[in-house]
């Protein structure tokens, strides 16, 4: 694993800045229209599958432009390395599209970078209005912008997304993929707009990123572990969650995740973790929040255990995930509500070796004391505390 790294390191150190033996593969010498108007997915499509045919590694090369996609997937397994360098912006097709899962997806592959500085513009204006998902459970869900499925080995940087239908990225099934420099963009009331949504992956890294949008900034769930976020930038949003957790059967534990240097500005929830009132039993454990400044968030710290976003949704009178190891340290700055810290824990888990150490907020606006809430939780505070913690 350690070799296949470093292996790669030098190959793309030697192949990409000397061009030895590397294909670049531009979609234009493929037939795209750069118009705007005119899909384009079949051109990429050919490019792609040239460059997954190659056994030295290739770069897919989208000159600058305006390119119209539609629905596509890049799929693997791949022969090389594939660099997709996305210099143009994409734009996705007006409308709903709820048939198909993702607009721009890449599955099964390794060893893949994109980057470029391109924009991907999800037209969600067009889409929106269709959503159902926030009303109803029964409901099909807009497509994700870009996602990621077991894909391994790999980075996104230097990528801008506007207006995504849904979830701006998502990460299934992957491994060791670091996303830097992502800019994600939609306003604060656009629907389900997560910035980027992780499930069911390991080390994964997110850092140098700025995410303004509708829902979470950054969503971990289901069976995530040894994520690491760092330097992001959150606000409008709903904060970064852990969770929603439970809800599902067959979901999987959430162990070792990390939040660190961010700063969530204007948003719902600072530093969230969610779960359902649900039968399904899972642990979630080993999270560190640390170096996190706040400034005008609703819920700066929260523990949310009795999730329903609409009602009715409890199947049970309490979240069977067990919550565990939660450390919160140096967190400031300020909170738009009273109750800044909240551990609304399960009565029938309840949160246990929860350590607060140096945690100074301060209310907006002046409407007195801030305060901490607590139910079914076992935990222990250090340093200064502003709530005054209630354990
Ligand atoms: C991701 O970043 C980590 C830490 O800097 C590094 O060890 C790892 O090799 C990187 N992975 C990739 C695929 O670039
Ligand atoms: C937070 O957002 C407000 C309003 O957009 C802005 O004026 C302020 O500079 C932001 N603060 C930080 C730390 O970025």
């Amino acid at each position: 694993m350690a070799l296949q790294i470093v292996f790669f390191s030098i190959f793309f150190f030697v192949s990409f800045t000397i061009a030895q033996g590397v294909r670049t593969l531009n979609v234009r010498n493929y037939g795209a229209i750069v118009d705007g108007r005119t899909d384009d997915k079949k051109a990429f499509l050919r490019a792609w599958n040239d460059a997954c045919y190659q056994n030295g590694g290739s770069i897919v090369y989208i000159p600058k432009g305006v390119y119209m996609v539609g629905s596509v997937e890049f799929a693997g397994p791949c022969r090389g390395p594939i660099m997709f360098l996305i210099s143009g912006d994409l734009k996705a097709p007006i409308g709903p599209y709820s048939n198909v899962e993702n607009w721009i997806g890449f599955q099964h592959v390794n060893n893949l970078i994109v980057k470029g500085g391109g924009t991907l513009d999800g037209q969600g204006p067009s889409a929106w209005p269709y959503n159902k998902c926030q009303k109803t459970n029964n409901c099909d869900p807009l497509p994700i912008s870009i996602k990621f499925d077991f894909v391994t080995n790999s980075r996104i940087e230097s990528i801008r997304s506007v207006n995504s239908k849904n979830v701006h990225l998502a990460i299934y099934g992957c491994n060791n993929v670091n996303v830097s420099k992502v800019d994600l963009l939609a306003p604060a009331d656009s629907p389900n707009t997560d910035g980027i949504k992780i499930s069911r992956s390991a080390d994964i890294r997110i850092t140098n990123s700025r995410i303004r949008t509708g829902d979470d900034c950054i969503a971990i769930i289901s069976g995530s572990s040894n994520i690491d976020v760092s330097y992001v930038y959150c606000g409008p949003g709903h904060g970064i969650s852990i969770g929603s957790l439970g809800k599902y059967k067959n979901e999987e534990n959430v162990n070792g995740v990390t939040v660190r240097k961010c700063t969530l500005n204007g948003t719902d929830n600072g530093v969230r973790i969610k779960s359902w009132e649900s039968p399904y039993a899972i642990t979630a454990s080993k999270f560190l929040f640390q170096d996190i400044f706040m400034e005008n968030v609703r819920n700066p710290i929260i523990v949310d255990q009795t999730y329903c976003p609409h009602s009715p949704c409890n199947q049970e009178t309490a979240s069977y995930v067990q919550i565990q190891d939660v450390t919160y340290r140096n967190i400031w700055g300020t909170s738009s509500s009273q109750v800044a810290v909240s551990f609304e824990c399960s009565k029938k888990f309840p949160c246990k070796n929860i350590v607060m150490t140096d945690v100074n907020l301060a209310i907006v606006g002046g409407e007195g004391p801030l305060q901490s809430s607590c139910s079914y939780v076992k935990g222990r505070s250090f340093g200064r505390q502003n709530p005054p913690p209630c354990f």
